[in-house]
């Protein structure tokens, strides 16, 4: 099963588990009343007093819940007003029912806790089988989630003689906190938070069973105020001690032959944003060996806008990341970008500022490092929901081609060309090593990533469609193409090159998720690292010259194309499994739903980088954190209008 299928299944098992346990509960307790109803047996005394408690407290166990973010809880629980009500039979002494009833009653008490105790064998199981896909995918469930589960339902079997009413109810609370453990807690369960979820669930279960009530009074409280309240005070980071990275810039003594460049944005008459009033912008292209400046200019973009050249190492300093790197540009403004041009092949530049709104909009274009002028024809070709229509052009048989692709948008699309045999010459800028002929194969690509495709143009057409659109004709018009086929695997095309590293000076994990979050102060379904959101997201601290290993898992179900700025990272593995193929150099990586990448990233770069999704609305709720070299500190901060997402 794949792991995607595993980790659905398991939090539809979170949830069942949860309801059948507090079903489980309601009837034992239910039965537990009923049949004491006639007897004056001290046992009966306490579950009266249980019961009218649990009818009473329904109503703040249910707030508490819902304080958590839980409204399922607080459904849940509202099946203990139910019970409530069973103790309000019991007090009118009617013993309603008789013994059908009762037998009845038994049955479908035992049936249910059976079927919960199933469901709880079924998640132990279910988390067993995710371990082997690695410990990110279930720490938080093996550590906490299953013995708040798993020890009152060992608790219900062994008293099943004499009473089950104590523990089910505890089961029924372990299960419910196991939800909330998925939707609030998840990837890593801290010592912190951990207390206070098991603080949470004993004190609503001292309140449902009426026992020392000012204590669970006091515990739920406090977790309730320890929550939420560490979440806020999270929001205000404390500073950090180190030197500025801003000055991270090109020395001007270094200046090699100066490739200047003006980039204007403003609002079109469209109601798209663009650089020079065209979007895409211009296309920024220059010769290895050159220095590339780029003068920005803001018109009237009041949102501010930056610019980020997407997959090049530039300095830190001229990184375009606005309360990073820079401030953002705003009307009237302009800036200077300048770094060496000492790598050929295909780039982006965007807007850093709003990203996810200005690249949208059409803050965007191509950056182009050519090694030496390319002979034959080049047609660069945007992925981007501004970019559409068909192009057709006529090119002599037997001229080389270049197919630049880009995604510009936020999610992956389908490239297929039709009518020739092609090489996938270079991945995000990188050449591969001897790619060899494609046909019949369809190339997938990552949003932000960039593909060079070559070919010797044939006697006939050539076709490009995207996403079954026509978009490209070569020597005919553009026409449909058949997306049917499977997609290249990069990871067994071309030629291995040197053997990937296997000793690393660092490692860090990366758990990609989606969880209960204060976004702006109002609680949202954010987009998670390792459990906060950016910028409280955890920073992965690097040492210049190092050699540190990634390992990014995405618990989620939606698909994450990920970009460290400032670096490429060279793919180990997808899954546990290496590439066969060509050495994959990368700056746009998509990560599947319940996939696990090993990527390798040498620390060449000093400064403070981002890192994050490029969906852009993922990064914008939440998905982006920070590469950051010991020692040096961002000298530009997300305040007033610098808004990087
Ligand atoms: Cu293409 Cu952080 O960006
Ligand atoms: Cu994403």
């Amino acid at each position: 099963m794949s792991t995607q299928a595993l980790l659905a299944l398991d939090l539809l098992t979170t949830i069942l588990v949860a309801v059948a346990w507090v079903a489980a509960a309601v009837l034992a307790a239910h039965r537990g009343a009923t049949a004491n109803a006639g007897k004056p047996a001290p046992v009966g005394a306490g579950q009266s007093g249980a019961e009218s408690q649990s009818g009473a407290e329904s109503q703040s166990s249910g707030a508490g819940q819902s304080g958590a973010g839980q409204g399922g809880g607080a459904e849940g629980q509202s099946g203990g007003a139910g019970q409530g009500g069973g103790a309000e039979g019991q007090r009118g002494g009617a013993g309603q029912g008789g013994e059908g009833g009762a037998v009845g009653g038994r049955v479908a008490a035992i049936a249910v806790t059976a079927a919960a105790l199933g469901l709880t064998a079924l998640r132990v199981l279910l988390v067993g089988l995710l371990a082997q896909r690695g410990w990110a995918f279930v720490q938080e469930k093996a550590l906490l989630s299953l013995p708040l589960l798993v020890l009152p339902a060992i608790a219900v079997v062994v008293f099943a003689r004499r009473t089950s009413v104590l523990p089910a109810i505890a089961a029924a609370c372990g299960a419910v906190a196991g939800v909330v453990v998925t939707l609030v807690v998840g990837y890593p369960a801290t010592f912190f938070n951990s207390v206070i979820v098991v603080a949470l669930t004993v004190a609503v279960f001292l309140l449902i069973i009426g026992y020392r009530r000012p204590v669970a009074v006091g515990l739920l409280v406090a977790a309730l105020l320890a929550g939420p309240g560490s979440a806020l005070l999270s929001t205000f980071t404390a500073p950090l001690h180190g030197v500025d990275a801003a000055p991270l810039r090109l020395a001007s003594a270094a200046l090699g032959p100066v490739s200047r460049f003006e980039l204007t944005a403003s609002r079109l008459a469209s109601g798209a944003w663009g650089f020079n009033a065209q979007t895409p912008g211009p296309v920024l292209r220059a010769s290895k060996g050159d220095t590339v400046e780029v003068l920005l200019r803001n018109t009237d973009i009041e949102e501010g806008v930056t610019l980020h050249f997407h997959g090049y190492p530039v300095p830190n300093g001229d990184d375009g990341t606005a309360g990073v790197t820079q401030e953002a540009v705003m009307p009237g403004q302009q800036f200077v970008y300048r770094f060496a041009a000492d790598k050929a092949g295909t780039f982006w530049y965007h807007t850093h500022q709003v990203s996810h709104a200005g690249v949208k909009k059409g803050l965007f274009g191509a950056l182009i490092i050519q090694e030496r002028p390319e002979p034959g024809e080049e047609v660069l070709i945007f992925a981007h929901r501004l970019v559409t229509g068909a192009a057709s052009r006529q090119v002599a048989a037997g001229t080389p081609v270049t197919l630049r692709l880009i995604n510009a948008d936020d999610v992956t699309h389908r490239f297929l060309l039709t009518g020739v045999s092609w090489r996938l010459s270079a991945v995000d800028g990188t050449d591969l090593i001897d790619p060899g002929p494609v046909a019949g194969k369809a190339l997938r690509l990552a949003a932000g990533g960039r593909y060079d495709v070559t070919f010797t143009m044939p006697e006939g057409a050539v076709q490009l469609g995207v996403d079954g659109q026509p978009r490209l004709g070569l020597s005919a018009p553009a026409s449909a193409v058949e997306m049917g086929v499977p997609d290249l695997d990069l990871f067994g095309y071309g030629k291995p090159g040197t053997a990937a590293p296997v000793a690393f000076d660092r490692s860090h994990t990366v758990v990609l998720d989606r969880q209960l979050r204060l976004m702006g102060g109002l609680p949202g379904y954010a987009y998670t690292v390792n459990g906060r959101t950016w910028p409280q997201a955890p920073e992965l601290i690097v040492r210049k010259g190092e050699l540190v290993k990634l390992t990014v898992v995405n618990r989620d179900r939606e698909a994450h194309p990920m970009h460290p700025h400032g670096h490429q990272v060279l793919v180990l593995s997808r899954n546990g499994i290496a590439p066969t193929g060509s050495p994959l150099w990368m700056d746009s990586y998509e990560v599947l739903p319940g996939e696990t990448w090993e990527v390798a990233l040498r620390a060449d770069n000093p400064g403070v980088w981002m890192a994050h999704c490029h969906n852009l609305k993922h990064a914008a709720q939440g998905m982006m954190l920070h590469i950051r070299y010991e020692g040096l500190v961002p000298n530009y901060h997300h305040h007033g209008d610098n808004h990087p997402e």
